[in-house]
């Protein structure tokens, strides 16, 4: 058949893929050594295996073939049981009914689409922003705008000019309030705050996409849309195990209205009907043991001192070419060069020369960044990421982007 006579589906215009994933498989597909800060990936050596080993076989001793059986759409017991005891020593309280466990992050992006975003709808976004979140509404037809972020997150006060500019309501905000995905950077209490307000003046769901909050390197806790919204059914809260357990496991949970959530046990069972039964399992035995704690504790000040080492060798080797952010966070930091740098040139011979990135440009639908990268500090040591950095600038010495 042709390519140009396949009967696509009209929705199929809006799918772009993610350039982020797609970097897994080309970076797989190498065979010299490539340091990569391409994946937001946690570090291989903080993922608790030997933990989930023992977890494994004991679940199989004790469970047998019962551990590969379908599951409720709605998720495991043990792990909702055991996510609710967690979460009630946090900010982020919640109850059973207003609770539903997605196959990660990702679905409950998906979900919030399939839900809210019908074709031609408004929908605001931070720019830059996290691919897959804006492909995801794209996938459903959004009208994606773009608001500009700076250090203390997206500009909500450019909003409402925006709105009017556009000539109708959003149907719904896109936001990465802690640690953003690309930039690392946090949005202001007082900024939450606003957006809360103009969301319920606009009658607007905030899509509040959050997985880095639990890795934040002080104890300094800023209140999230969930905590501020005391329920509120405008407030969608996307959260996920991949960037504090693991992200093969590919377990998550959305936190909404009890209304809302009945439909997104509809919307699941028309997708996937039940999240990886074995890893829930899994996930529920490592809370239940209190792992989950301590294990973030390591991880905070891993991270934090991954971060310090790239921001050391940022200042070594791109001292004055270059600015970068100050995550107090999560996994990523945004690396910004003068107008006369193309990040997407660079990135071909940066992965020859063993170092990738993430160019700017896959994190805005407009195009803009072209001058930005991200480089995710989580995954790699203080001395590979030495390594890469100092790739890094020889690639961009060695070459006219
Ligand atoms: C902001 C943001 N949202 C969602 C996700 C997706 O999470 P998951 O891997 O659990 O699907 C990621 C992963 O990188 C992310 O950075």
């Amino acid at each position: 058949m042709n390519p140009v006579d396949v009967p696509w589906a009209a929705r199929t215009r809006g799918l772009g893929g993610s350039i982020i994933d797609s970097s897994t498989t080309l970076l797989q597909r190498q065979t010299h050594d490539i340091v990569s800060f391409a994946m937001g990936s946690p570090a291989a050596e903080v993922v608790p295996s030997e933990a989930f080993s023992e977890i494994y076989s004991s679940l199989l001793a004790t469970n047998g073939a019962e551990v590969f059986g379908y599951g409720a759409t709605e998720g495991e017991t043990a792990l909702r049981d055991e996510l609710l005891a967690y979460l009630e020593t946090t900010p982020e309280r919640t109850s059973a009914e207003r609770l539903i466990i997605t196959s990660g992050g990702m679905q409950g992006l998906d979900l919030a689409g399939k839900l809210f975003v019908d074709p031609g709808d408004l929908v605001i976004v931070e720019a830059p922003t996290y691919t897959n979140g804006s492909a995801t509404l794209l996938a459903y037809g959004a009208d994606i705008v773009e608001a500009p972020i700076d250090d203390d997150g997206m500009m909500v006060g450019a909003l409402p000019e925006l709105v009017q500019k556009a000539g109708r309501l959003p149907k719904a905000i896109y936001v990465i309030p802690n640690f953003q995905n690309p930039t690392g950077t946090a949005m202001s209490l007082e900024r939450r705050r606003l957006l809360l307000a103009l969301a319920r003046e606009w009658q607007s769901i905030i899509i509040d996409d959050d997985p880095y909050g639990m890795l934040r390197f002080d104890h300094m806790h800023i209140p999230g849309f969930r905590e501020l919204g005391g329920g509120d059914p405008l407030v969608f809260s996307v959260r996920t195990f991949s960037k504090i357990l693991a992200p093969g496991l590919r377990v998550g949970w959305v936190d909404a209205d009890p209304t809302i959530v009945a439909k997104l046990i509809d919307a699941k069972q028309t997708m996937d009907t039940c999240t990886n039964v074995p890893n829930q399992l899994l996930s529920a035995e490592f809370l239940r043991r209190g792992e989950l704690e301590p294990h973030l504790g390591r991880l905070r000040s891993e991270y934090h001192r991954r971060m310090r080492a790239m921001q050391a060798s940022l200042e070594k080797h791109f001292a004055g070419q270059a600015t970068w952010t100050n995550p107090q966070g999560g996994f990523f930091l945004w690396l910004t060069f003068g107008d006369h740098v193309d990040t997407s040139k660079l990135f071909d011979a940066a992965v020859r020369n063993g170092v990738a990135f993430i160019p700017g440009r896959a994190f805005s639908v407009t195009g803009g960044f072209g001058n930005a990268l991200r480089l995710c500090f989580a995954s790699q040591t203080p001395e590979r990421s030495e390594l890469g950095i100092s790739r890094l600038a020889d690639t961009l010495s060695t070459l006219s982007v």
